[in-house]
């Protein structure tokens, strides 16, 4: 793994709903080697471990990193508070990202809450090919949609209160979408429950279908064991696997959803 520590300069912050932030932080070495699907692990304050976030989006030539992320607890509530000129000390690109196959194939990507940020970086490898079904509390607090649009993927939110969009669960408009439209591979970042019944219809439909676990981290860098997550051995017995190392990405065949 080729990750590094850096210390980058916060030169964007928005706040896009409520208790959720947008930041890009100067982190040129960080930008240069990043991928879709990986993630950074950021001091916050005080705390001893570093807080995982995803990578939303990485701009070599400018060499910055954006991030998104919603306030969850002491870390996540620190990080909110900074502010435009400083600093934050990062490492990364961390972990196994998306394989990003060939952008004429028809792609579905699927986002629960804070799951759907560091699936933009998929939608723009696909473009107009790209189909981006998301799902959200309620109207509030959808992230992410112009940016999605601006990609050139056609967008299909999806709100459990009916106060925009669909009126339902990703997984109700994604049978609903495969239904009726070609699709080769299917990408999806949210509630596990959500991923699982996603990867099911995946699997009934024989279409391959990679998935991204944001399991519980303490080092990142997979030395303390703590983010493990179910997986099928090559012989389909059950094994352990570290999500920081061998993940967050998995083919959705891989993953054990009953452990
Ligand atoms: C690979 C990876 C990528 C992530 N990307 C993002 C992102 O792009 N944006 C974002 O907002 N968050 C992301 N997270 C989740 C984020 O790391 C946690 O919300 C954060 O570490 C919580 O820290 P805290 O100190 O604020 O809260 P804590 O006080 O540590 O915890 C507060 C609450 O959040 C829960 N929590 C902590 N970690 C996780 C987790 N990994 N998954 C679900 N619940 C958790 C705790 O159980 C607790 O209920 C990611 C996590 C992983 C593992
Ligand atoms: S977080 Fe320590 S091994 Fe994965």
């Amino acid at each position: 793994m080729r990750y590094t520590q850096e210390t980058g300069v916060i030169i964007e912050k928005r706040e896009i709903a409520p208790g959720i932030f947008d930041v890009a932080v100067s982190l040129p070495v960080i930008a240069k080697a990043a991928h879709a699907g990986q993630f950074v692990n950021i001091i916050c304050g005080d705390y001893l471990l570093r807080r995982p976030i995803s990578i939303c989006g990485f701009d070599p030539e400018k060499g910055t990193l954006r991030m998104v992320f919603e306030i969850r607890g002491k870390g996540t509530k620190w990080l909110a508070e900074r502010e435009t000129g400083d600093t934050l000390d990062v490492v990364g690109p961390l972990g196994h990202g998306f394989s990003l196959v060939d952008n004429t194939k028809k792609a579905v990507i699927i986002g629960g809450g804070i799951g759907t940020p560091p699936l933009l970086p998929i939608a723009k490898f696909y473009g107009g090919n790209a189909t981006v079904i998301t799902g959200f509390r309620t109207a509030s607090a959808a992230i992410l949609q112009e940016d999605f649009e601006a990609a050139g993927a056609k967008t299909i939110l999806c709100t459990d209160d009916g106060s925009a969009g669909f009126h339902g669960f990703t997984t109700q408009a994604l049978e609903k979408h495969l239904g009726n439209n070609e699709c080769d591979i299917i990408y999806t970042c949210g509630p596990k429950v959500m991923m699982k019944g996603v990867a099911r219809l995946a699997e009934a439909r024989g279409i391959a279908c990679q998935v991204s676990m944001e399991e519980r981290m303490g080092c990142g860098v997979g030395a303390c064991l703590c983010c493990v997550c179910g997986t099928k051995g090559k012989d389909g017995d059950a094994q352990f696997t570290r999500v920081c190392l061998n993940g967050p990405v998995f083919d959705s065949a891989e993953v054990d959803w009953d452990a």
